[in-house]
C-alpha cells in the first residue's frame, strides 16, 4: 500500500524522471513499482521495507537495486535523491550527511514526509546543502521540499556520529555503541534498566534478545553468562550496526540478525528477551509485538522462557496468557511491568 509520503512524491513524478534516482528510506515498497523511471534505486535503513521493495522489482530484474544498510556507499553517481524524513531529526541530518555525497554536483535533493513528523523544519535540514530550497508540495497531511545541492559537501563517516557510553547495572559494566535513529540513543531507557535488573539468571544455551536497539540487553546476557549463545535481532540496520559494535566493544561474541519480527530467525530459544517495539515511524502499532507474542512458542524450547518489560499502559497480560501456561510479573513500577512467561 502507498503511504501518504509516497503519494505526494508521485504528485511530483516529473521531477523523477530522467536520471538515476535514490529513494531514501521510503515507507513503502510499493512507491518502486508506481515510479516510470527504471532507474530508481532504495537505500532502506528497515529490513520490512527493504523485503517489500525487492519483492516489487524482481520481477524486471531490478531486485539488486535495493541496499540493506547501516549507510550508504558513496558513489556520486545518482542525478537525485529523495529522503523520506524521519522521526528523529539528528537521524535525518545522518542521513543527508550520507546521502549528499553520492550526489553529482547540481543534483537535486528532495525531503517528503508527514506534518507530524516535522516536515516543516526540512527546508532548515537541507540550508547545509543548498541555497535554493523550496517547497514543492503539501497534501495528505505531508509536504514535499526540494533542495539543488550548490555547497561544498563533506564525506561521511558514520563513526562520527556514533555515541559509545558505559552503563552498570547490578555487578555488570558495559559499553553500548549507539546512533542518532537507534532507540534510546546515548541513554539507558528506563524500562530497559528494569529488565536488566530483573535478569536473575542467564542460562548456558541459545538466548535472543528480540527488537535489540543498540544492543544492550544481548551484551547485558553474554558478559553475565558467558556460555550464553547470544543471538540480537532487529527490523534496523542502524540497531544491527549498533548491536554488532556493542558486542565487539564488550567482547560478547553474538550472531546479529535483520528481522521483521520472528521472520528470519530459524532454530529455537532458551530464553528470550526482549523490550519490544509499539511503533511504526511515528505511528503507534502493536502489530509487531502482539505477532511476536503469538508466534515466540514456536521458537522457545521445552522449559524456554520469556521475559520482557513494557510500558503498564499496555495491556499485554491477555495475550500472554493466552499464549503461555504460566505468566509472572517479576516487577511493577508505575510506569513499567516485568513478565516472565513460560511454554
Ligand atoms: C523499545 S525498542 C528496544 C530496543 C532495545 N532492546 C533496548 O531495550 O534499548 C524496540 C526496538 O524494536 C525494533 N523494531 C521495530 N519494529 C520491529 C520489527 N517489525 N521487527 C523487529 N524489530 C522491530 C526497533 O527498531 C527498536 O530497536
Amino acid at each position: 500500500m502507498l503511504t501518504a509520503a509516497s503519494q505526494v512524491l508521485l504528485r511530483s513524478e516529473e521531477l523523477l524522471e530522467q536520471g538515476k534516482w535514490l529513494l531514501v528510506n521510503p515507507t513503502d515498497g510499493q512507491v518502486f513499482s508506481e515510479l516510470a523511471n527504471p532507474d530508481v534505486h532504495g537505500f532502506h535503513q528497515f529490513f520490512d521495507i527493504y523485503e517489500q521493495s525487492v519483492a516489487v522489482t524482481k520481477g524486471q530484474g531490478r531486485d539488486s537495486q535495493h541496499q540493506f544498510a547501516a549507510a550508504y556507499e558513496a558513489d556520486a553517481s545518482f542525478d537525485g535523491a529523495v529522503l523520506y524524513l524521519p522521526k528523529a531529526k539528528a537521524h535525518g541530518q545522518m542521513l543527508l550527511a550520507n546521502i549528499a555525497p553520492c550526489l553529482k554536483p547540481g543534483a537535486t535533493l528532495l525531503v517528503v514526509g508527514e506534518n507530524k513528523g516535522g516536515i516543516k523544519s526540512a527546508a532548515k535540514l537541507l540550508t547545509p546543502y543548498s541555497d535554493n530550497v523550496n517547497k514543492v508540495d503539501s497534501a495528505r497531511h505531508c509536504a514535499m521540499f526540494a533542495a539543488v545541492i550548490d555547497k561544498p559537501v563533506a564525506p561521511f563517516d558514520i563513526t562520527k556520529w556514533q555515541d559509545v557510553s558505559e552503563y552498570q547495572v547490578s555487578d555488570i559494566t558495559f559499553k553500548v555503541c549507539s546512533l542518532p535513529g537507534v532507540f534510546s540513543h546515548g541513554d539507558l531507557d528506563t524500562g530497559t534498566q528494569l529488565l536488566l535488573d530483573n535478569i536473575d539468571r542467564v542460562v548456558s544455551g541459545r538466548i535472543l534478545d528480540f527488537a535489540c536497539g543498540a544492543g544492550i540487553i544481548g551484551c547485558f546476557a553474554g558478559l553475565k553468562n558467558a556460555q550464553a549463545q547470544v543471538v540480537m535481532s532487529d527490523v534496523s540496520a542502524l540497531a544491527i550496526y549498533c548491536s554488532q559494535k556493542s558486542a565487539e566493544l564488550n567482547g560478547v561474541k553474538a550472531q546479529v540478525i535483520p528481522s521483521n519480527g520472528l521472520r528470519a530467525l530459524t532454530g529455537k530459544f532458551a530464553q528470550v528477551f526482549t523490550n519490544p517495539p509499539f511503533h511504526t515511524g511515528i505511528k503507534t502499532d502493536y502489530s509487531v509485538t502482539e505477532s511476536f507474542m503469538q508466534q515466540l512458542k514456536n521458537h522457545l524450547q521445552d522449559r524456554g522462557s520469556l521475559i520482557l518489560v513494557a510500558n503498564k499502559f499496555l495491556r499485554y497480560a491477555d495475550e500472554l496468557e493466552k499464549q503461555f501456561k504460566s505468566v509472572q510479573f517479576l516487577k511493577e513500577t508505575s510506569k513499567f511491568s516485568v513478565y516472565c512467561c513460560r511454554r
